[in-house]
């Protein structure tokens, strides 16, 4: 099996776009603005419904990874590198899990599904701060980001400098 399954392929490239762009806004704009502020709501509202949805998708797609025939890892004559390679992929999938789970652990803990989407028109806590699963999705989002630099390297390192287009397996084509 020379490809991975076209759906796997949307999946794979439909979750990079939001992944990037829920780590871009919830870092420099969520996290940025005052509770207080007006227009809070509707950054929680957005960044909240992307981040379900995400969770959603990289479930579902954890479940057509494992039933559908996919090509074999990598081999690039280096045990350390080949390992590297294995684990970065199932620590992608466990991170984006786990930055799911606390962000609803976050809204659960201040009461954001009712003040966000239930309309209660309660105020929101003076900040999330010290809400132990907030300071986990802080972690776990910088090294989501150390994660997706480090996947970028070896596609460069792959492309450019091996030249092997082991990354054209992520992208359509024939499967042989
Ligand atoms: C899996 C995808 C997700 C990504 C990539 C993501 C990313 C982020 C990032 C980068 C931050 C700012 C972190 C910081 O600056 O310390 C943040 C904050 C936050 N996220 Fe998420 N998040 C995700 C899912 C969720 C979900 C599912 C929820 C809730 C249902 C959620 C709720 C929150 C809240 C409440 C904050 C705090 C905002 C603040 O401090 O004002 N996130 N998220």
């Amino acid at each position: 099996m020379s490809r991975y399954h076209p759906i796997l392929v949307v999946f794979h490239w439909l979750l990079a776009i939001m992944i990037i762009i829920g780590l871009v806004m919830g870092g420099s704009v969520l996290s940025e603005t005052p509770n207080s502020a007006p227009e809070k709501l509707f950054f929680l509202k957005m960044h909240m419904s992307a981040g379900m949805i995400i969770l959603i998708l990289m479930v579902v797609r954890l479940v057509i990874r494992f039933s559908t025939k996919k090509p074999p890892h990598a081999d690039i004559g280096n045990t350390l590198l080949n390992k590297l390679g294995v684990t970065t992929h199932y620590l992608f999938y466990l991170i984006i899990i786990l930055m799911g789970v606390s962000g609803i652990a976050i809204a659960n803990l201040a009461g954001l599904p009712d003040i966000v989407f239930g309309g209660s028109g309660a105020a929101l806590p003076a900040t999330f701060d010290e809400l132990p699963p907030r300071t986990a999705h802080g972690v776990l989002s910088i090294i989501l980001k150390l994660l997706i630099a480090g996947h970028i390297a070896a596609f460069i390192y792959h492309q450019f400098i091996r030249k092997d287009s082991l990354f054209s397996r992520m992208w359509f084509g024939k499967r042989t």
